[in-house]
């Protein structure tokens, strides 16, 4: 039987996206056992109600309490925007990590002028759960919200170059760049974002930074584990396992791209949640 230190970290999405997060856990925490839940059958998140999305949310997370997790991380901005609370108290003593502060704290250190633009999901936006938190940190900060849900399908297809994705970028983006008061830094609010960087980049023009939560949530994690003396000490090369809901082949295909190197599909499990 393993320590409780060395019980592996949940992570958690709709889809593939919150892999540009588990990339940066797996950096960082080199020797922590990674277990990694998309929710593919029920994607998308960002276009669902808050009730529907903290009833998916809090089933997909339970499910990884199955993996004997010591951690879960909710790598899906929908899902911390709306079901932060309700899960943390669900999980409890299980600390359940999001990712709107950390994407928050990096949008507010990026910034010059004040001026934040947030691309998100639809849910994400009319939430405003990243206002709040900007605001928390930087009472002062202008804020511009875009919802940006195709941005989703595309990066889930894979379509992060080409004319549809910047035809997608220059629609959702001109709005918040139309006035004298364009922002400085754009965060890319939902996990799925930062594989269409690139592109978000070229339209926003080069003054502009695009950050994301990402890093800023695996240093989180990080804080966390060594607070609660919850980080492993083991020194082997910790695994990283891949659950999904629907579609293992397309998960592990596209999966790939999110995480850098391949993802095999007989490595990628199906797995079916069950509701409470
Ligand atoms: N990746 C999720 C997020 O960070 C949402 C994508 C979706 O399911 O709509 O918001």
């Amino acid at each position: 039987m393993s320590g409780k230190s060395d019980r592996p970290i949940g992570v958690f999405d709709s889809g593939i996206g919150g892999i540009t997060v588990l990339k940066a856990l797996r950096a960082a925490l080199p020797h922590e056992d990674l277990v990694y839940l998309g929710d593919t059958a029920r994607l998308p998140y960002g276009t669902k109600s808050p009730e529907t999305v903290t009833a998916y949310a809090t089933q997909a997370t339970k499910h990884l309490l199955g993996h004997d997790v010591k951690m879960v991380v909710i790598a899906c901005n929908t899902a911390s925007a709306v079901a932060l609370g309700p899960l943390t108290e669900a999980l409890a003593p299980i600390p359940v990590i999001g990712v709107i502060e950390p994407g928050a704290k990096a949008g507010v250190k990026a910034t010059k002028t004040g001026r934040i633009g947030v691309l998100a999901t639809e849910a994400t936006v009319k939430g405003g759960a990243y206002a709040r938190a900007i605001h928390a940190l930087r009472p002062d900060a202008e804020i511009v919200q875009a919802p940006c849900g195709l941005f989703v399908t595309l990066a889930e297809e894979g379509w992060t170059k080409g004319e549809v994705a910047e035809a997608a970028a220059k629609r959702y983006l001109a709005p918040l760049f139309k006035g004298r008061n364009a922002p400085d830094t754009l965060v890319l609010g939902c996990t799925h974002f930062p594989v269409l960087a690139r592109i978000i980049g070229k339209v926003a023009g080069k003054g502009v930074k695009l950050v994301d939560s990402a890093a800023t949530t695996a240093k989180a994690v990080e804080e966390a584990l060594r607070d609660q003396g919850l980080a492993t000490k083991r020194r082997r090369k910790g695994k990283t396992r891949f659950l999904a809901t629907d579609s293992t082949e397309r998960f592990a295909r596209v999966g790939g791209i999110f995480f850098g190197e391949a993802i095999r599909a007989k490595d990628v499990e199906l797995v079916d949640i069950k509701p409470d």
